[in-house]
């Protein structure tokens, strides 16, 4: 993925704003706060956390585990997918946090909570021994589009495995434990399976894109549908709209084998764009694909710029198009707005990330994925112990897989 640091880094510093620099450690009498009581297991007194201590290197240390106060909540994790936003800080560190404790893709059991916890965000209740999951909330800030902010019952927001290391050190979830304050976005996700929790994440954004494109009216159960880019996001972005019961879908890219998943994925036709040279002979191949039709809608899964330019050739007049592929910077895309947009009235929505109902409704799609049989847990293809953390990033950074994850093996 190309990637302009100054775009993320200003994403990270927005959030480092948000938090407000809370990095003292709260805990004990010190700070008055009393923790009179809290239900769970016995855990550990220490816990592993992998801490990016320099680029490339992650080095697994020891930390206590916090005393778990009144409205705070303890998680023994499970596993946790390593996101393009981990591999570029474990690279580059353009955001200056190192030392880190990174991981924002996790899942885990609660193991302890405070006396005062009885609800996760959506107003399910909680109980130790639940699987949850954190999410990524800005409430505060009406310049941050990336949340509905209108969304009522969530505490104040926090965020973990994404901010430098504080005296908690539990901070994300490459690690044992987690320390989940309270007031954090947490929810119950029990009734899902652990490579389901390790995935809502990425399949938040696949979820809020798709809300994005209804918003044009021109998404509808016969649409024809094309996804260019079968990365993970063009991949789950077929099973989402698999699962919606849209089946007229062509799948674009250049990898065989990711093409051949994307069929798996729910994908009716594919076009590998090494077999036609030229934008016309594409264009052709697509159309060739709906049985001599243009599509109705496109989504733009890839970070490539010329791939922007080339999606309007294969929609049809008064057809539409989400683009969001472009998480940050990928530069300029060259476009010939009237051919392009304008006279053939193309209804274009960009999506960025999601909103918190589009969590909510991800946890339905996974179920409903599930049920119908898309084999969305081989998007994981390569599972890491934690000791192997380095490993696991590197393999991201190589590109080889799709998914990689930290998953905690079974008995430990
Ligand atoms: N909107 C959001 O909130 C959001 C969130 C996460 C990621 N993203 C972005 O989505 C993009 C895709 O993410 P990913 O993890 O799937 O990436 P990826 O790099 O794994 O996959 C991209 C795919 O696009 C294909 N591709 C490249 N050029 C192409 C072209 N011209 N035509 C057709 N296919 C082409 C590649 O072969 C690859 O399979 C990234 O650029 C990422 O930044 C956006
Ligand atoms: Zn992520």
């Amino acid at each position: 993925m190309s990637v302009n640091e100054k775009d993320v880094e200003l994403i990270v510093k927005q959030i480092l704003n948000q938090m407000g620099g809370s990095s003292a450690l709260n805990t004990g009498s010190e700070s008055g706060k009393s923790y009179s009581r809290t239900y769970g297991a016995s855990v550990p007194e220490k816990a592993r956390v992998a801490m990016l201590v320099d680029k490339e290197r992650f080095e697994i240390k020891e930390f206590p585990i916090p005393e778990v106060g009144d409205d705070d909540i303890l998680v023994k994790v499970e596993g946790c997918g390593v996101c393009g936003t981990d591999a570029h800080e474990f690279k580059r560190d353009p955001f200056g946090l190192i030392p880190v404790a990174l991981g924002h893709e996790g899942t885990g059991e609660i193991v302890k909570m405070g006396k005062n916890v009885k609800k996760d965000s959506a107003g399910k209740d909680l109980h130790v021994g639940d699987k949850v999951v954190t999410c990524m909330i800005f409430q505060d800030d009406p310049e941050i589009t990336m949340f509905d902010l209108n969304k009522q019952n969530v505490g104040a927001a926090d965020v973990y495995g994404l901010l430098p290391d504080d005296d908690y050190h539990l901070n994300g979830w490459f690690s044992d434990y987690i320390f989940v304050r309270g007031g954090s976005t947490i929810f119950n996700v029990s009734d899902l399976d652990l490579d389901s929790r390790v995935l809502i994440e990425p399949c938040a954004v696949l979820v809020h894109a798709v809300e994005r494109a209804k918003t044009t009216g021109i998404l509808r159960f016969n649409s024809r549908v094309v996804v260019q880019g079968c990365g993970p996001i063009g991949l789950i972005c077929i099973a989402v709209l698999r699962t919606m019961g849209i089946q007229n879908i062509t799948a674009v890219d250049g990898n065989a084998k990711r093409l051949e998943f994307a069929k798996r994925l729910g994908a009716d036709k594919t076009v590998d764009f090494n077999d036609h040279q030229g934008i016309e002979a594409l264009t052709k191949a697509v159309e060739d694909s709906f049985g001599g039709h243009l599509a109705d809608f496109a989504f733009q899964c890839t970070g490539n710029p010329k791939a922007h330019a080339n999606i309007y050739k294969f929609i049809r007049n008064g057809g539409g198009l989400c683009e969001l592929g472009f998480f940050v910077n990928g530069g300029d895309a060259t476009i010939n707005p009237h051919f392009d947009l304008c006279s053939k009235e193309i209804n274009l929505v960009g999506s960025w990330v999601y909103t918190l109902r589009d969590y909510g409704t991800t946890f339905d799609f996974l179920k409903r994925a599930k049920a119908i049989g898309l084999p969305l847990s081989e998007l994981i293809t390569h599972r890491f112990p934690l000791e192997e953390i380095n490993e696991a990033l590197k393999t991201n950074l190589a590109m080889t897989g799709l998914k990689i994850a930290i998953i905690t093996p079974p008995g430990r």
